[in-house]
């Protein structure tokens, strides 16, 4: 059986095109939707070019209230039938209720080590505090910001000349050999934590 794949995102869909281009041959899932809160995000562009079904819930049509906003997106999510969803730079905030209906099968990556550095601007925070070792992890979305049960992680080296953006680049870099190997690896059915060094 294929698995379905949603793919959530706000701005240029590296990762989503790292996760999308991963899916061919003997991968058992294969995209079935990338889906953006941003009309103009690029990463709707690049999932077209790829033949890859795109829809936008623009949040802003919701005037702030978060509830309709995630009816919205369920809606159009459920309409597509994903048995897996990652987010891959979906820059909203999604609440309990709606992360409850889809407890599980929803993946996120994080541009830190978790549990270091939850939330935004995570290179400048490693940098501010010396770190000697950064990366990125990806976790099963549970009702608490960037927590969940840790799929994998990969490190990279943080050079002494280092800024917030050299440094996010080459994290980025990291993302996609992480993502799609631990995509492959859940749709596989594996769970246990990966390890990149
Ligand atoms: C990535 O660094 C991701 O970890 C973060 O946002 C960035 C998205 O980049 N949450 P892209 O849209 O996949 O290129």
């Amino acid at each position: 059986m294929t698995l379905r794949v949603a793919i959530l995102l706000s701005g240029g869909g590296s990762n989503m095109v790292a996760l999308a281009d991963s899916m061919t041959g003997d991968h058992p899932a294969r995209p079935c939707l990338v889906l953006s809160n941003k009309p103009g995000a690029g990463g709707l562009d690049r999932a077209s070019a790829r033949g890859i079904p795109t829809a936008c819930v623009d949040h802003r049509d919701f005037a702030g209230d978060r509830g309709a906003f995630e009816a919205a997106l369920h809606e159009r999510l459920a309409a597509a039938q994903p048995d897996l969803i990652c987010l891959a730079g979906f820059m909203r905030i999604l609440t309990p209720p709606f992360i409850d209906l889809w407890q599980g099968r929803m993946l996120n990556i994080h541009p830190s080590l978790l549990p270091k550095y939850r939330g935004l601007d995570t290179h400048a925070r490693a940098i501010a505090a010396g770190d000697t070792v950064a990366g990125c992890t990806v976790h099963e979305v549970t009702a608490e910001l960037d927590d969940g049960p840790v799929l994998g992680q990969a490190r990279v080296a943080v050079q002494p000349d280092d800024d917030a953006a050299t440094l996010a680049a080459r994290v980025l870099q990291a993302e996609h050999r992480l993502y799609p190997a631990v995509l492959r690896r859940v749709a596989e059915g594996c769970r246990d934590p990966l390890h990149i060094p």
